[in-house]
Order: structure tokens, then C-alpha cells, then sequence
């Protein structure tokens, strides 16, 4: 699987939930996609774009299981998270009163987006917390502990937003018992799902929300910027990118087809990045993942351990995703995002790259079980991580 990617040998990748890694198949096309661009730019741009894109619409529709006019491509999950905002504000649904309740373990960049919004609205948001270690019910019960005091106090709850699999603690929230007690509470949902296509069973409709967005650029294998913005049918009619273009004034997901002249090759590579998806496991990758960052995180914990750094009391996710797993570093390394970054960067050169988290007042690192990762990986880790924390 390794030389299935572009992957620079001489460095272990153990992250690949941040931005991905494109399989050489899947550049490959996208690079056919492009020269057919560059062979005639007048006849690709004027004549076969649109149905190109339409077909690649279908195809993220049908990997979905939902209709190609219920989903829109956009470029990321940040784009479609400020589509939705942009468009509530829009129709005036986000105010003084109104509250967006987001959890302490959202991407930073959404809650940036959340608190521009009401910066812009006067509304305001609500962050839940809950521990690392919360089970289903604890999650659930910390929104709608939150929902009722929200209710009771600064007015209305109008948009709760929840991750599917979260980004520092790669954790999967109970995302459907979340949008019901959204519901419960009068408010719309949406779900961040960036992690989720071709990780775990991908259903937007399952999960209840009302706007669902979710990425093929990291566990889908896709180009980067090859992503999509699922609506519930009453939300579609109002839901407008934020670009104006060409397909101003024609019906949900059309206008989100094109944003103006621009390199569209990666959504035109989605079918390419699914059909690599299906041949090298589909949703059997994640089982792989399993097993091989349950042996993985003990290899990289043990080094941890040998270390005799003191790790007190540590509680690790209760549901953690198939391909992303935590291993909590000694007490006072990486706890804040300084310290994590210097440890970032201490592995990276040692050619090792992954991921390093602060978060709930600890420092985690958070490996990858990629299809191109294997055993050695977790182990060369393993290898230099002691003398990483002795210099730090
Ligand atoms: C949970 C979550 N949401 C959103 C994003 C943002 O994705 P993008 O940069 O593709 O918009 C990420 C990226 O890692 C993520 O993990």
C-alpha cells in the first residue's frame, strides 16, 4: 500500500486525519482531468464542466445514499460550515437572543466561524463540555443539560453544532441522539462530519440533522477541496453559497456547481478516489485501523511509560473512531498548545510526523491507522518519543 501513495519514504506518516494523502491513482486522474482541461480550456470550461460535475455530484450522492439534488460539492468542511451561517443570517434566523451551541472538542475553525457570525448577528454561542472519557449518554446529557439552562436564561437555542468524529480526541459522538435533542429543543443541527466519509458508514439522513457536511479529502482519498454540503429538504430552498455565480437563481445544490473559473479537477477526481476506496477495503479499512493502532498505541504507550515520566490518573475516549487513537503523554508535556507544538516539532524532525494534541489539560498523541501504515510505523515512533520528552 505504501507505493500506492507519494508518500516521501524516509519520513513515518502517522497522521493522516488532518489533511489526507492522495493515492497515486487518484492524482493520476485528476491530472487527466486537467489536461483534458488544458487541451481545449474554451470546450472543457463552456461545454463539459457542468456535466461533469453533475456526474461527480452523483457520485458523492450515491457513496452518501441520498439523491444529487439533496447534496452540494464544496471545497471543505469550513467552507460549507460558513455557508450555513452566512445563509440563517441571511434569512434573519440568527439574532440577539439566539444562541449556536457548539462542544469544547468542535474544530477550532468552526467555532471561529460560529462566533463571527454572531459577532455579525448579535446572537452568541454556548460551548458543552464534557470528558474525554463521556460514554454516549454523557454527551447527550451535557447538551441537553446545556439546552435547558440555555432555555432558562439567554434565550434560544437556534443551531447546535456536533461532530461526528472529533478532531482532537478523534472520538465518535452519538451525533443522531445529539440532533434529536436539537430537535427537542426548537433548534436546527448540523453535523461535522469532516472525518467521516469512508471511515465510518457515512448517512446524513440517519444522523436527523438539518445540514451535514463532510470531506474525501481526508478518508475518501480525494484531492483536497472535495467535500459536500448535505441539506434537509425544508433548508434547501434558502441555503446559497456564499459566492454569487452563474447559477445564481436555479435550485438547491446548482448554484454551489460553480463559484467562478477555478481548478475544479478534484471534485471531477471523486469517482477515481472512491473506486481506490472500494479496491483497497472501503469501511474494512477502518477494521484494519483497528487492529493496528490497538497494537500501535500500546507500543507508543509502553515507550511513554519507560520513560517513568509521572502520567497520573489518564481517562481515554470511550468511543474512539476505527482510524484515530489517543496516547496520553507524561503529566505537564504538550498540555498546552505551545508545548504540543514544541513536540511536534521535535518529532517532525526526527522524521516523524503526527499529530500532537493539548487537550483537557493533558498532552495526547493522536496516531493514524492509515492503509498505508503498518506496524514499523507506531514502532519507529515508539523509538524516538522517549528521547523527545527527555529534551523537552
Ligand atoms: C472535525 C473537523 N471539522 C472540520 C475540519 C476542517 O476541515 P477543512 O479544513 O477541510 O475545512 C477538520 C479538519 O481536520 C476536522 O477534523
Amino acid at each position: 500500500m505504501r507505493d500506492a501513495f507519494s508518500l516521501d519514504p524516509s519520513i513515518t506518516h502517522l497522521n493522516h486525519g488532518s489533511f489526507g494523502a492522495l493515492p497515486r491513482v487518484v492524482a493520476e486522474a485528476q491530472q487527466r482531468v486537467r489536461d483534458r482541461a488544458e487541451a481545449n480550456p474554451m470546450r472543457f470550461f463552456r461545454v463539459d464542466s457542468p456535466g461533469l460535475k453533475a456526474a461527480a455530484r452523483e457520485t458523492a450522492a450515491g457513496f452518501l445514499g441520498v439523491g444529487a439534488d439533496e447534496v452540494a460539492l464544496v471545497r471543505n468542511v469550513t467552507v460549507a460550515t460558513s455557508t450555513v451561517l452566512a445563509s440563517l443570517h441571511e434569512q434573519g434566523r440568527l439574532g440577539p437572543g439566539d444562541v449556536v451551541v457548539l462542544n469544547e472538542q468542535g474544530y477550532e475553525s468552526v467555532r471561529r466561524t460560529v462566533a463571527h457570525w454572531c459577532g455579525r448577528t448579535g446572537a452568541s454561542y454556548h460551548v458543552v463540555s464534557f470528558p474525554v472519557a463521556a460514554d454516549a449518554a454523557g454527551v447527550v446529557g451535557s447538551h441537553r443539560h446545556a439546552f435547558e439552562r440555555i432555555a432558562g436564561r439567554r434565550g434560544t437555542v437556534r443551531l447546535v453544532a456536533v461532530d461526528h468524529i472529533t478532531s482532537p480526541t478523534g472520538t465518535v459522538l452519538p451525533v443522531a441522539e445529539v440532533c434529536a435533542a436539537a430537535r427537542d429543543a426548537g433548534a436546527l443541527s448540523l453535523v461535522d462530519a469532516a472525518h467521516v466519509p469512508g471511515h465510518v458508514d457515512a448517512s446524513p439522513p440517519a444522523t436527523g440533522a438539518d445540514f451535514w457536511t463532510g470531506t474525501w479529502h481526508k478518508w475518501g482519498f480525494a484531492p483536497r477541496g472535495t467535500s459536500a454540503l448535505w441539506v434537509t429538504e425544508a433548508e434547501r430552498e434558502g441555503m446559497l453559497p456564499l459566492t454569487t455565480s452563474w447559477n445564481h437563481g436555479q435550485p438547491f445544490p446548482l448554484p454551489f456547481d460553480t463559484h467562478g473559473t477555478d481548478d475544479y479537477s478534484g471534485w471531477l477526481s471523486l469517482e477515481a478516489a472512491v473506486g481506490f476506496w472500494r479496491e483497497a477495503g472501503g469501511l474494512g479499512l477502518g477494521e484494519r485501523a483497528r487492529v493496528l493502532l490497538d497494537e500501535g498505541a500500546a507500543v507508543v504507550d509502553e515507550s511513554v511509560r519507560r520513560t517513568g515520566r509521572p502520567r497520573g490518573r489518564v481517562d481515554v475516549p470511550a468511543t474512539p473512531s476505527p482510524c484515530l487513537r489517543l496516547v496520553p503523554l507524561p503529566d505537564g508535556v504538550a498540555d498546552t498548545e505551545q508545548g504540543a507544538n514544541a513536540v511536534y516539532e521535535a518529532l517532525s524532525a526526527r522524521a516523524v510526523e503526527a499529530q500532537v494534541v493539548a487537550f483537557g489539560g493533558r498532552g495526547w498523541v493522536r496516531l493514524s491507522g492509515a492503509p498505508y501504515n503498518e506496524p514499523g510505523d507506531y514502532e519507529r515512533l515508539a523509538a524516538v518519543l522517549p528521547d523527545v520528552l527527555d529534551a523537552g
